[in-house]
Parts: C-alpha cells; structure tokens; sequence
C-alpha cells in the first residue's frame, strides 16, 4: 500500500528544490531570457521547443504539449509513481521523509524507541568527542589521521568514554527501558555477572544511518591495540547489516546525480574520500557485499565503479562484487591501488588529485580487472598454467552481453597469447 506523505512535506520539497536543477539532471538546459530551453524529453527533436520557468518553476513542450512541474517531471521521465517521485525528489533535496509505513512490521520499526536512543547517543558520543577533555585523545588520533573537524560534524563521528556505565546511565535518566537497550546494542550484559554495560567504550564512534538520515546503529573503532579493531552494533529490530551501507544518507543524492556509487570497503576509506569531493561513496559493513545493498545500488544508479584495497582479500572482495553488480545489469568499473593499500591509506599519502586522477579516473572494466587478476596469480610461462588462464578468461568474455564488447577482449586476449593460440591450434590440428 502505497503511503500518504503529508502536505506539508510535498510543499517543503517543491520550495527547496529548483525545476531548473531537475530538469538539468535529464535535459540540457540553455538560459534564454526568462526561460531555460532544450530538446524535449519526451519527444524526439532536433530544435529545441521545450521549455522550463524557474520563475513559474513549470516545464511546457511546444512541441508535443508537455507540461508540469518538478514532481510530474520526475514521474513522467523515471515513470514513478506519485510517491516514489517524490520521494525521489526528497532525496535530491536531502528531505528526510516519514518512514515508510505499508506493513505491520514497518510500523512496529518505526516506532521503535530505539530510534531516539541511537539519536541520543550519537550526539552525546559527538559531544564527547568534540567538546570534551576524555575525547582528546580521540579528537587528537582523528586529525592525526588526516580526518578534518568538517568531515567529523559531517560523518557525525564520536567518541564512547571509557567507563563502562555512561551511556547506561544516560538513557536511565531519559527513562529509556533498559532491557530494549539491551537488545538494542546500545548495552549489553555480561553473561557471567548479568551486570549491564555500555557496549561501546574508548571507540571512536562511526553512526550508521538509514537511507533518510536517521541512526540506527554504530561502528565503533579502538583507539589502543584493544579487539577487535572495528565493533559494530549487533543486528537488532532496526539494524539489518545486509541491507545497510555506510554514508547512503550523504551519498543518496550524489548518487543520482552523478550517475555512479563509489563502493568502498571501510568507513574510513568513504570519509577520506568524501574529503576528496568524491561525495557519491559508500561501504559496506566490514561483510560481503549482499544481494540486498546491490539491489538498493541498482535503484539509485547502474553505474558502479569498486574501490576496494590494494590487497589480495580486497582484490577477491572485489571479484565477488562485480559478480554480483553483473548480475544485476549494473555496469561496473574497478580502480586499482597498489599492494597493501587502501583508499584512505593513499590519500593521505598522495593527496585527493593524485587519487582522482590515478586511481579512480583510470579504473578499468570488470573485464580488464578480471583478466589482470586471473594473471596475477599464474606463471604465464608455464604451459598448464597459460592454458588454464586462457580457458578461464574465455568463459568470462562469453558471458560478456554485446557481441562488440566480447570481439575486444577477445582480440586483447588473442594478441596476448598469439603464437599460444597458434601452437595450441596446430597441435589440435596435427
Ligand atoms: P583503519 O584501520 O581505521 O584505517 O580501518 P580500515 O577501514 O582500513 O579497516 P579494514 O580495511 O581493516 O576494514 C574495513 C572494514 O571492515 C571496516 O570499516 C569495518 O567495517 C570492517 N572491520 C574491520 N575490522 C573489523 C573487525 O575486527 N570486526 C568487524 N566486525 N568489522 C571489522
Ligand atoms: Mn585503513
């Protein structure tokens, strides 16, 4: 069933938003006048009879006849209904909407108190983090880190004190139930003495939001030496690791508007990223990428270019993904870093224009990624070994869909293993 979003809601969207910038999302657009005109969308042309007003912030064809405002727009060109139009333009304007509410169990997920604990927490997390003496030393090892104040109130990033009961005590003072907490992840009970504690301490503090902003769960990472390296929440009634991504409520909107998710692998990697302007990255949560997070990917963009680390399980990671984003018609591109290196590792040492410009602006196909891995491992002069890896990248460029597409890979393998494949021949033909 589809939902009623409020009145009010619509108006704030359509006042935050500019026709003109919605329509330039589909159409290019030129100033003249008082109007912007273009080829019209919705019918093939070759001078321009559509026009958009920002002043009436309505669009027209003169053409075809064509008419509406930014809402009809989006549902005509995406063919959305009502109110995935809308809630496509939300996101665009970075609106949070009301949850969803068509089933009993979303409902129940909405109103969870666990919603304004996690909110509760993050700030008092940030708090510490930002304004405090105890998270010095976190502030101090963040900035260390190349990681700005900016992307610390962006990401929204904390630190959890180290003393086991002030979360705990925080939420009994707001009269949170204590027990829900419990199975929230925000505490946990230690199974020998059945005493309560907070689950996070001396972490830096990483919120995980829902797609319209809202936090549902932490990762927390450790200052010390102290496992593991990165604890995150447990899964609870509003926390579901398969199907969340780190940073979509930032990465949303430039998503769409670029046309492409940057996947990363850590929480690190998207934040030092985003302080490279590149603002369209996510990561998962330290798991496998699901057919769950592809498909939110695939709702938002069909273009998805991996960067993952440098190294043999990121490579691998890496491998999987693009199997997954293949499946689901998404085109996929993989930058490549150098061994033992990750995202977040390279910019700080090589600066945000060498990692656009080297790394992402030169990534290479699925395919070319994958021959080059298929390689990687194979002494190409030994005779099974050489085989084995032309066998295998042929099944690869058959499952290729554009015979043009397949006839490149295949010339590339061809003129890499020339006088291979004749030997091969010959020896089948003797
Ligand atoms: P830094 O060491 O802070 O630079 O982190 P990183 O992003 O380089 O971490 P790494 O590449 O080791 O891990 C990538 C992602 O995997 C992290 O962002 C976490 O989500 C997850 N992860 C890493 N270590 C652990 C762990 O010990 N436990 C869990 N549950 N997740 C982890
Ligand atoms: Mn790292």
């Amino acid at each position: 069933m589809a939902q009623r979003i409020p009145e009010q809601v619509i108006n704030e969207i359509r006042d935050s938003l500019d026709i003109v910038d919605v329509v330039s999302d589909y159409v290019s657009l030129k100033k003249q006048g008082k109007h912007y005109s273009g080829l019209c969308p919705f019918h093939n042309e070759k001078t321009p009879s559509f026009t958009v007003s920002s002043d009436k912030q309505l669009y027209h064809c003169f053409g075809c006849g064509a008419g509406g405002n930014a809402i009809t727009f989006v549902m005509e060109k995406d063919n959305l209904p009502f109110v995935e139009a809308v809630e496509k333009l939300a996101g665009k304007a970075n609106i949070a909407l009301p949850e969803q509410s068509g089933t009993a169990y979303q409902k129940e997920e909405d109103a969870s108190p666990l919603w304004e604990a996690h909110e509760l927490a993050a700030r008092y997390y940030h708090h510490l983090l930002m304004n405090t003496e105890q998270g010095k030393e976190a502030y101090d090892y963040l900035l260390n880190r190349g990681v700005t104040v900016e992307q610390m109130e962006t990401f929204r990033l904390g630190y959890a004190p180290n003393q086991p009961r002030m979360l705990k005590e925080l939420l009994e003072k707001r009269e949170f139930d204590i027990e829900e907490m419990v199975d929230g992840g925000l505490l946990f009970r230690r199974e020998s003495s059945w005493d309560i504690y907070d689950r996070f301490r001396h972490r830096i503090m990483f919120p995980i939001h829902n797609a319209k902003g809202k936090v549902k769960a932490f990762g927390g990472r450790s200052l010390g030496e102290q496992e593991p390296k990165y604890l995150n929440s447990p899964e609870t009634s509003i926390f579901l690791k398969h199907e969340s991504l780190y940073g979509i409520h930032l990465a949303r909107g430039p998503i769409r508007k670029k046309n492409q998710a940057v996947l990363f692998e850590g929480y690190a990697d998207v934040i030092a990223a985003s302080g490279a302007g590149v603002t369209n990255g996510i990561a998962a949560l330290g798991t496998a990428l699901s057919e769950r997070q592809v498909q939110w990917i695939r709702r938002n963009t069909d273009q998805v270019l991996l960067c993952y680390d440098g190294d043999e399980a990121g490579q691998k990671a890496a491998w999987k993904a693009g199997a997954l984003f293949e499946k689901e018609k998404v085109n996929v591109q993989v930058a490549l870093l150098p061994d033992k290196v990750d995202p977040d590792d390279y910019i700080r040492k090589h600066g945000s224009e060498k990692f656009k410009k080297d790394i992402l602006n030169s990534s290479v196909s699925i395919t070319s990624f994958k021959m080059k891995y298929l390689r990687k491992n194979k002494n190409l002069n030994n005779e099974g070994d050489k085989l084995a890896y032309v066998e295998t990248v042929i099944k690869e460029i058959v499952k290729l869909p554009g015979a043009v597409e397949q006839d490149i890979y295949l010339r590339q393998l061809a003129e890499e293993f020339f006088y291979h494949l004749m030997h091969l021949t010959k020896r089948k033909n003797d």
